[in-house]
C-alpha cells in the first residue's frame, strides 16, 4: 500500500520513488504521533463521562426540597469546607458573640434519641482559659509522675505562651448523662448526640468563616473530678473536649484529605 502510494507520488511530483517513500513514512510517523494521544484523551472523556452519569443522582433527586434550604450543591461544599484549623494559625481577632451564639444555635439542633438533647457547653473567654490551663496543670503535676509532668507541663505552657493566646473563645464540649432526670439512653448514644451537636456548631463556624478543631484535651484532667466541678457536671456527666474558635487570614492552609469512600462503604443491592 506504502510502495503504491509513494510510486503514485514519485510520478506526481516528479521525485525519485525512494525519497517519496520516505516523505510518506515520515508524514504517517507524525500522524500516528498526534492522532493516539488525542485519540487516549477523548476516549478517557468519553469514559469519565459514562462514570459520571452513573453516580449522578436523577434531576429529581438533585432539587432543592423546599425553597429555604440550601441545594445540596452547597450543603456538600460546606461539608467539604469544614476543616481542623489549629490556633498557631489563628490571628487572634475577637468573634462577635452573637456569631457564637448562632454556632450554639445550631449545635442544639442536633438530633437526639429520646430528645434528651444531652449536651451542655461551657463558653470560655481568654481569663477563664487561663483558669484551665492552670487546672490543667494542677491536675497533671498531682496525678502523674514526675518525669512525665515535665513533658507534659512543657507541651502545655508553649501552648499557653504561643496559641491560646489567639483563640478568643473555647467551648468545653460536655455530655450530659440524665438531662432529663425520668429518661436513661445508653451512654454512647448520648456521646454520639453530643458528638452530632460539635458538627453542627462546627459547620455553622465554618459558614461564617470561622476556624474551629476539636481538641481532646489533657486526659488526665479533661476526665478529672477538677474539671467535672470546674464545668458544673455531674458524677455520671462527662467532658468530651474543648472546641476552639478563632478569626484564620487564611482556611485554605488547613488542609486534609480523606481515603477513598468506596474502602468504607459495602453495598448490598
Ligand atoms: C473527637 C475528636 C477529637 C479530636 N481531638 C484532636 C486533638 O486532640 N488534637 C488534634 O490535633 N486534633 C484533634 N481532632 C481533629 C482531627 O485531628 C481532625 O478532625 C482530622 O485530622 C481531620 O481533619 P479535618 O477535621 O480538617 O477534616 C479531633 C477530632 C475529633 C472528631
Amino acid at each position: 500500500m506504502l510502495s503504491l502510494l509513494s510510486e503514485r507520488a514519485s510520478s506526481v511530483f516528479a521525485v525519485p520513488a525512494e525519497a517519496a517513500l520516505s516523505t510518506l513514512a515520515s508524514l504517517l510517523l507524525v500522524y500516528c504521533c498526534t492522532s493516539i494521544p488525542v485519540f487516549v484523551w477523548a476516549l478517557r472523556q468519553y469514559v469519565g463521562s459514562l462514570r459520571a452519569k452513573q453516580s449522578r443522582p436523577s434531576a429529581e433527586l438533585m432539587q432543592k426540597p423546599t425553597s429555604n434550604i440550601p441545594s445540596p450543591e452547597d450543603t456538600q461544599r460546606l461539608i467539604k469546607a469544614r476543616r481542623s484549623c489549629f490556633p498557631k494559625d489563628y490571628t487572634g481577632e475577637s468573634i462577635d458573640r452573637f456569631v457564637i451564639e448562632q454556632l450554639l444555635e445550631a449545635a442544639n439542633w442536633a438530633p437526639t434519641h429520646g430528645r434528651t438533647e444531652p449536651w451542655k457547653f461551657v463558653v470560655l473567654g481568654r481569663a477563664q482559659q487561663e483558669e484551665l490551663l492552670d487546672l490543667t496543670l494542677k491536675v497533671l503535676e498531682r496525678d502523674c509522675e514526675p518525669e512525665v509532668f515535665a513533658k507534659k507541663r512543657a507541651k502545655v505552657e508553649s501552648k499557653r505562651s504561643k496559641a491560646y493566646p489567639k483563640v478568643p473563645y473555647m467551648v468545653a464540649i460536655c455530655m450530659r448523662r440524665q438531662a432529663l432526670p425520668e429518661k436513661v439512653m445508653p451512654e454512647w448514644e448520648e456521646m454520639c448526640a453530643v458528638a452530632s451537636a460539635v458538627q453542627n456548631l462546627w459547620l455553622a463556624a465554618t459558614a461564617h468563616g470561622i476556624a474551629g478543631y476539636w481538641s481532646s484535651w489533657t486526659a488526665e484532667a479533661r476526665d478529672s473530678q477538677d474539671m467535672k466541678d470546674f464545668l458544673g457536671l455531674g458524677p455520671q456527666d462527662r467532658c468530651l473536649g474543648v472546641f476552639m474558635l478563632g478569626k484564620c487570614a487564611d482556611l485554605s492552609v488547613c488542609r486534609s484529605a480523606r481515603r477513598p469512600l468506596a474502602e468504607k462503604v459495602e453495598w448490598r443491592v
